[in-house]
């Protein structure tokens, strides 16, 4: 652990940087991809960003859970996945719910809106139990579909977000059934629960409360998030570098 970048084989320092957008977040929004005109712009003085953004903070070389918690997520996401955890931990839910809440919305802090919950859960999939990972991906399909007998309705928020006559894709809809027959439904439907009261954005909460059932939980590898060779090593790479051209 010798505090260095990872990247320091490539020193830019000196050198404008220039980060090109990622395609995705362009795609539809009528915001032109400007790949030409910042690759005319390279030179001597100015090359592609590679390796770590100044602007920024750090990571450390190799970066736990709560690392990308602290240095990576929006602030939206960050209090939202504290609260929910919290939540859950204060009602004495079982530790796999609680981790559920803490890592439920994990896609949204620093990677992809899109399919959240496919994506969180894949992403946590090496290093949580099994029912974890399940809870997560199938938070996002349970939350369009109201369950009486546990008190769950359909969010206000979503009739906000996208109109009273919204009606989710077919996917959502098989996914969400096979959810509903499932075990582990119990897990994910107390994820969406969790979810409807989490967005104070007054409360603060320390993410280290949750260091100890982390530990027992979150299989934490001593090369760090990024660097263990595992199939999604290079998402968590993409978020402590988000900016790399290649
Ligand atoms: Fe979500
Ligand atoms: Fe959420």
């Amino acid at each position: 652990m010798d505090g260095q970048d990872h990247d320091s084989e490539f020193p830019q320092q000196g050198r404008e940087r220039l980060i090109l957008r990622q395609p995705i977040a362009l795609l539809g929004t009528g915001e032109p991809n400007d790949e030409a005109a910042l690759l005319a712009r390279l030179g001597p003085d100015a090359v592609m960003m590679m390796g770590d953004n100044p602007a920024l903070p750090r990571m450390p070389r190799a970066p736990k859970l709560l690392d990308f918690f602290r240095l990576r997520f929006q602030d939206i996401t960050f209090r939202h996945l504290l609260q929910s955890a919290k939540l859950a931990l204060d009602e004495g839910m079982d530790e796999n719910v609680v981790m559920a809440c803490l890592l439920h919305d994990i896609s949204n802090g620093a990677l992809l809106r899109t399919d959240h919950g496919y994506w969180g859960a894949q992403l946590i999939a090496p290093y949580v139990a099994e029912e974890v990972a399940w809870a997560v991906q199938y938070h996002q399909a349970l939350r369009y579909f109201p369950d009486e007998s546990v008190g769950y309705r359909y969010p206000e928020s979503y009739d906000h977000f996208f109109g009273r006559d919204y009606v989710p894709p077919e996917y959502i809809r098989r996914d969400a059934e096979i959810a509903r027959r499932h075990r582990w439904y119990m897990t994910s439907r107390l994820v969406t629960m969790h979810d409807l009261y989490s967005f104070d954005p007054n409360v603060e909460i320390d993410p280290e409360i949750f260091t100890d059932i982390i530990g027992r939980n979150f299989r934490q590898p001593e090369d760090g998030l990024g660097f263990d060779g595992s199939p999604v090593a290079h998402m968590w790479r993409t978020m402590i570098w988000p900016n790399n051209f290649l």
